[in-house]
């Protein structure tokens, strides 16, 4: 059973300059809120309450500053420095303490995952007893991701990171679920043609184990990495359109540990009445609440 988690939220967001100079991507805000709290909410939907949050050393005491220890929202939160950023899989040897030979789930800072009813396979995963668990989505632009390919019975046969000629648009989001083993995997693979250690290798060793699940994200959800001007811009009106129009946030951490009942109605009530009053934000706190009140119901689908 999973129950820690990782964001690794560093980079120099070059794909952002100018936006990113001064601040880390996943502090710009996605529409009403910081990105991080995107990926932190899937987190927490699936059940995860102990989380490292990997930066760099400039931004990391703003995460700090933003997150603080977790426990406003019923949760753990720790962090750690990413020196120099050698690939994703580096997380996990940055984690391998954390971890203490423990499975976990790891999700990019900048990825942005909609859906309802998305506990589910995000749990599912999570109870899988040995291997991997992968998210896949169908993309039109397969060039800019991990893809994965996938026979006519649906088992994975071959992976490649931004391929110049996709066999496939199956692209593989950033949410990996990974057993004990990953720290150890992590540490023995070798930097890929752009100097970087890539997690499509990860991922390829329990491919050819064939332990690794692959969980399609398909028609119903909404997938994006939030790392390019126009992807961030489309993140923002996504969410403002879904706020606007189903009344209910997207991403918000509050929500979420409310509903799991890590923080009791009086903390919310209380958080909603702090500093996040004039926004509006705190007043979508109280609401449902209130909702909760009068329907008896502290789950919506
Ligand atoms: C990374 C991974 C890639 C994955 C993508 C998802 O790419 O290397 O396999 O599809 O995240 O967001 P990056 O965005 O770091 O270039």
């Amino acid at each position: 059973m999973i129950t820690k988690g990782i964001i690794l939220a560093g980079g120099s967001g070059t794909r952002l300059y100018p936006a990113t100079l001064a601040i880390s991507k996943q502090l710009l805000p996605v529409y009403d809120k910081p990105m991080i709290y995107y990926p932190l909410t899937i987190l927490m939907l699936a059940g995860i309450r102990d989380v490292l949050i990997i930066s760099t050393p400039h931004d990391l005491p703003q995460f700090e500053t933003l997150l603080r220890d977790g426990s406003q929202w019923g949760i753990n939160l720790s962090y750690a420095v990413q020196e120099h950023p050698e690939g994703l899989p580096q997380a996990y040897t940055i984690a391998r303490e954390f971890l203490n030979g423990e499975p976990s789930a790891m999700i990019l800072g900048d990825n942005i995952i909609y859906g309802a009813r998305l506990s589910a396979p995000l749990l599912q995963a999570c109870e899988k007893p040995k291997g991997a668990t992968i998210f896949t989505y169908q993309t039109r632009e397969p060039e800019r991701f991990g893809i994965i390919n996938l026979d006519k019975k649906q088992v994975p046969v071959s992976i490649e990171e931004k391929p110049k000629n996709p066999k496939s648009n199956n692209a593989i989001t950033g949410l990996y679920f990974f057993d004990e083993r990953a720290s150890d995997i992590a540490a023995d693979l070798k930097p890929s043609a752009r100097g970087e250690t890539e997690i499509t290798d990860m991922i390829r060793f329990y491919m050819e184990e064939k332990t690794l699940g692959v969980a399609q994200l398909g028609r119903g959800y909404f997938w994006l990495d939030a790392g390019l001007h126009d992807s961030m811009l489309e993140s923002s009106k996504f969410v403002a359109m879904i706020e606007r129009h189903q009344r209910f946030k997207v991403g918000c951490p509050e929500e979420v540990a409310w509903r799991q009942e890590w923080i009791t109605d009086d903390e919310l009530l209380k958080i909603a009445h702090g500093p996040l009053v004039k926004s509006g934000y705190g007043q979508y706190l109280e609401e449902i609440i209130n909702d909760f009140i009068h329907s008896g119901k502290r789950n919506r689908v």
